[in-house]
């Protein structure tokens, strides 16, 4: 996926002059196995509050994008911050920062509400009696 969006007239510019925003990212790219180019330099910035969607034909690269967005996937090349963390830097406070509605529910159907809730707290850092508490 190759991607312009109306902020990135100047060419290739450090995501430190995003200016506050939201997401950045400069001349992102990731590359596959076989020299897949699944994303090829992306420029976008996305500011706050702002609702932002990649349309696309499958393949096109959006979920590859998102998922260097959110930490799961180092990019190849380039750079990209959220809430003005980098994503590779500082990925575990990005991960901090964010909330994920994946495509696929990822629900475990033999377990309760509360040992749910558990794991949710487990996952932000909320262990033992304290999780227990929360999960009630
Ligand atoms: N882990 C991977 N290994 C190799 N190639 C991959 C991998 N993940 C994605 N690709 C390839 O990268 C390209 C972009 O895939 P991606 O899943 O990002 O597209 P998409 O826009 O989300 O598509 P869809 O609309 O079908 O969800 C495709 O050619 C895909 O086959
Ligand atoms: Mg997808």
């Amino acid at each position: 996926m190759t991607f312009e969006s109306n902020t990135s007239t100047q060419g290739i510019a450090a995501v430190e002059d995003a200016g506050g925003a939201a997401i950045a990212a400069r001349s992102l790219r990731r590359t596959f196995k076989g020299g897949i180019e699944a994303v090829r330099d992306i420029d976008l910035t996305v500011a706050a509050g702002e609702v932002f969607g990649f349309l696309g034909p499958n393949g096109a690269g959006k979920t590859t994008t998102v998922r260097m967005l959110c930490t799961l996937l180092p990019p190849t090349s380039g750079s990209a911050t959220v809430a003005g963390l980098d994503v590779v830097r500082d990925g575990a406070e990005v991960r901090r920062r964010i909330g994920v509605a994946l495509q696929e529910i990822g629900l475990d159907p033999v377990q309760t509400g509360r040992e749910l809730l558990e794991l949710q707290c487990g996952l932000y850092g909320i262990t033992g009696r304290r999780g227990r508490e929360r999960a009630q």
